[in-house]
């Protein structure tokens, strides 16, 4: 018999982390984690199996079919933003093809199996896109299906892999003669920018708000590549993994979309920074806008409409800015740098 597993792209990656603790903790199915490179030795106790390899080897996706049973896919494998941009078609191979050969190995898991497999897929907030600083200010809040035209090529993945999940979800071969029978059963989560304290991100256009973080704890100076009034939507890492469980738990009749947003609270840029330095009074943060990362922070909206994911599957945050930064991240980012010394 082969195993019943969850499979976990990108295990190495911030949201991997998190993620990873809190599906062995609840022992729901064995995990097994994907990476490009060597699993991160904290990890490895947590996990069943670990595969090292690209997803867009879709030989060794096809062996895991002779061994597992999968049951449910958590794909985070993907490059950011700003690492993005600067190699455009190696970014599109691995996030939307990357994308596909999971969604592919979905439906033959389902064939084989006879039954729904799960896939989450987190999205981004850089699946929006405005055109301009004050057409985002005039925006406010915005809803999944308003502003859905993304600047940087990691949004346009994003977007078209929100689309291909509806496609492969409820339209697969629908010109076939008999419909096929597999069933991918796509959720997919728009997450605002993420700040954990046990990972930093790499690549990202929203790092500046956990770098200056990281920075302040490891007392070293910042320079914000952004100016001080730009704003965003962010999240602590604890709340992401809760809306990855809570939407991949959520029973299928209740959700009424295949995106959902969720966030929980805006800040501007100084007022990350003010949070930050009444925890590390002598951190050192000079803002140097970086025009060319500024423009896609301005693209991206200032605040984001969760309430269909509140009124579909009861989402709520546990954190709010102050709850993050003094129950969560000033602690954890403390002790974790608390053995180095200052530099
Ligand atoms: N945090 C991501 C980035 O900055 C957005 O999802 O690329």
């Amino acid at each position: 018999m082969r195993k019943e597993v969850v499979l976990v792209t990108g295990a190495n990656g911030e949201v991997g982390h998190g993620l990873i603790t809190h599906l062995a903790r609840s022992k729901r199915n064995a995990v097994v984690a994907m990476d490009l490179q060597p699993l991160d030795p904290a990890l490895t106790p947590l996990c069943d199996r670990f595969i090292q390899g690209d997803i867009l080897d879709t030989m060794l996706l096809g062996r895991l079919v002779s061994e597992f049973e999968i049951r449910e896919i958590f794909h985070l494998a993907s490059l950011l933003s700003t690492r993005a941009e600067f190699t455009p078609e190696a970014a599109h191979r691995v996030n939307v093809e990357g994308t596909l050969n999971l969604l592919r190995l979905a439906v033959e898991q389902s064939h084989w199996q006879g039954r729904a497999v799960q896939f989450i897929y987190p999205s981004s907030i850089a699946a929006y896109g405005l055109p301009s600083l004050a057409a985002k200010q005039a925006a406010g809040c915005v809803r999944e299906d308003d502003w859905s035209h993304p600047t940087t090529m990691y949004g346009c993945n994003k977007l078209y892999c929100e689309h291909l999940g509806r496609y492969y979800s409820r339209h697969y071969r629908q010109l076939a003669v008999e419909p096929d029978t597999a069933h991918v059963d796509f959720r997919c989560l728009r997450f605002p920018g993420l700040i954990s304290a046990e990972t930093l991100p790499t690549g990202g256009t929203s790092d500046y708000g956990p770098e200056m973080l990281h920075a302040a704890a490891r007392g070293e100076s910042y320079a914000c590549f952004v100016r001080e009034d730009a704003r965003l939507p962010f999240m602590a890492m604890p709340d992401a993994v809760k809306s990855l469980l809570m939407l991949s738990g959520a029973p299928r009749e209740r959700l009424t979309r295949l995106v959902y947003n969720v966030t929980s609270f805006s800040l501007s840029a100084g007022e990350i920074y003010r949070l930050v330095a009444r925890a590390f009074p002598t951190a050192e943060v000079t803002f140097q806008p970086d025009a060319k990362r500024q423009a896609i922070v301005d693209s991206w909206p200032e605040d984001i409409d969760d309430s269909a994911a509140r009124a579909d599957w009861g989402w709520q945050p546990d954190y709010d800015a102050q709850r993050a930064f003094d129950e969560y991240l000033v602690p954890a980012v403390t002790r974790r740098y608390a053995s180095e010394p200052a530099r």
